[in-house]
């Protein structure tokens, strides 16, 4: 197990020393953990400044729009650790780390509002996770010192500001973190050009060009932000142009409340290697795939059998939430300015559209294994045969997880558990009746500092769920109930599990856990 007392020291405010992009950490410092009060220094292999602030993107011909974005620099390290996605896209910088680097990240937050970044799926010491309570005010900075521990996987980072999480990351805050490790090299899968990152993303704008935040009122709190236009990368109608060989595409689902049902138009089946948590065991083929909120996934695209000249569509299937009966068809929550419709989450989409163009011989190979890993069976958690259990509902204005909202720094008893173990939790999406105060609607949960297997899921209505591998956030439709087994990560402290439906996390569906590790004297759970 990697230890951050390893590779963090305490130091005055000089220079940094040790740089090395490859070293894995080998010297022992001892450390104090970090509060933002001190100033530490990392000995890192990886120095970044983040910055988040206005500007003005133009995603359409007419007026740029005005967003939120985040931009970074390398200064210390592997220049190339850091890739800008260009200035038409509001999405900040994929970072570029590999496993057991060293990472000082120095935040500048020059947004007129409260924020913190939260590094999506990363296991990291609990302050350095992007907790609410570690919001930083307009002006303020937070110093992130973190070893990456997890396997090459395509995480990502946002900002997780009570209340506001929802409505900065629609203004454009969140960007990719792509871990890589030495198993991925082995891999030798398509890298380089052929190798695509793409978040998916739905916003509505005005006739102005200017992004339109929860234009339904009460109503799109309550289903979260549905836009009405769909954008890779930060830009609409995006458009793929690639040659007749293999690419990996490395997809998020950025997007605040929407899920899509993804498909090749022409029936290829999607061909997933990758999840949340990095490669699943082995290769899978699914006609389509359900990708929620936050989720991730890894896709080998084969398109060496097509021609030049061929088009294909990422495309999402139309699919049930359970919502639409209630919201009266297609037209209730219409846009603002009537542009179009708010489209309704299940709405068939075109997300992409791929041209091929060039033509291109490789004799590329889909691996058959892709990573080996022991087998883990509820046997192996502490509470094989009592899950925790969890219900998800809305009521009024409020998200509850066993009738319970967010509160800061707040643990219930039932929401302690002991580092680097694994049990057993229930997730319910409450099929409550739609009255006028509760309502059926699908809940994304994540879990911070966890990795989890889906075990089982119950009153299921969809059959393209991508259940294998390790994942942090799963989709839970109306009346779906689903089992976890959770593997703790051994970093002790305060952990959030939430609804990444970004407006329901903010209308309180997120409580706390605390991570206990009582084989340690020191790290007892102290709120800074
Ligand atoms: Cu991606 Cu707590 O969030
Ligand atoms: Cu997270
Ligand atoms: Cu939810």
């Amino acid at each position: 197990m990697i230890n951050r007392r390893k590779f963090l020291k305490l130091a005055g405010s000089g220079a940094i020393t040790l740089i090395s992009s490859a070293a894995i950490p080998s010297q022992t410092k001892s450390f104090a953990l970090s509060t933002q009060t001190t100033h530490t220094q990392v000995e890192a292999d990886l120095i970044i400044n983040i910055r988040s602030q206005p500007g003005q993107v133009p995603i359409f011909s007419g007026p740029k729009t005005n967003v939120w974005k985040y931009s970074a620099e390398v200064l210390a390290g592997d220049p190339s650790s850091i890739t800008d996605m260009g200035d038409e896209s509001y999405l900040g910088p994929i970072i570029r780390a590999k496993k057991g680097q060293r990472i000082r990240i120095q935040f500048q937050n020059d947004l007129p509002a409260r924020s913190i970044i939260h590094w999506h799926g990363l296991h990291v010491p609990a302050d350095m996770d992007g907790h609410p309570r570690l919001a930083v005010p307009a002006g303020g900075q937070y110093t992130y010192e973190f070893q990456v521990q997890d396997r090459a996987g395509t995480y990502w980072y946002h900002p997780h500001p009570h209340g506001r999480t929802g409505y900065q990351v629609y203004g454009g805050m969140a960007g990719l973190f792509l871990v890589s490790d030495k198993r991925e090299e082995d891999l030798n899968l398509p890298s380089g050009n052929y190798e695509v990152p793409l978040v998916i993303q739905d916003r509505t704008f005005d006739s102005d060009n200017q992004l339109v935040y929860l234009p339904g009122g009460m109503m799109s709190r309550m289903t979260g932000m549905m836009g009405d236009s769909i954008l890779v990368n930060g830009i609409p109608d995006f458009r793929l142009d690639v040659s007749t060989r293999v690419y990996r595409l490395r997809l998020l689902n950025g997007s605040n409340a929407r899920a899509y049902k993804l498909a090749w138009s022409d029936g290829t089946p999607l061909t997933i290697i990758g999840t949340d948590g990095g490669f699943l065991s082995r290769p899978l083929k699914k006609s389509s795939v359900m990708l929620g909120p936050g989720e991730r996934l890894d896709v080998w695209a084969d398109f060496s059998k097509n021609v030049v000249g061929d088009i294909l569509h990422l495309v999402s299937q139309s699919f049930t939430d359970g919502v639409s009966g209630m919201m009266g068809g297609r037209h209730m929550g219409r846009g603002m300015m009537g542009r179009k419709q708010n489209l309704l989450n299940g709405t068939k989409l075109n997300i992409m559209n791929v041209r091929v163009i060039k033509k291109e011989n490789e004799s590329r190979k889909l691996p058959q294994q892709l990573v080996q890993e022991g087998s883990i069976t509820p046997n192996d958690t502490l509470n094989p045969d009592t899950p925790r259990k969890f219900e998800l509902s809305m009521f009024h204005m409020h998200g509850l997880i066993n009738g319970k909202s967010f509160e800061m720094t707040a643990v219930a008893d039932d929401e302690i558990v002991e580092a680097g173990t694994s049990e057993i939790w229930e997730f319910k999406n409450t099929n409550q009746r739609m009255g006028m105060m509760g309502m059926q609607v699908p809940h994304p949960m994540h879990l911070h500092g966890a990795h989890f297997r889906i075990l089982e899921r119950s009153g299921v209505s969809l059959d393209s769920y991508m259940d294998e591998g390790w994942k942090d956030t799963v989709l839970l439709m109306p009346g779906e109930r689903i089992r976890l087994l959770v593997r703790f990560g051994q970093h002790p402290g305060l952990f959030l599990y939430h609804c990444h439906n970004l407006e329901h996390g903010d209308a309180g569906m997120m409580r706390n856990y605390l991570i206990e590790n009582k084989s340690s004297t020191t790290n007892r759970f102290q709120v800074t």
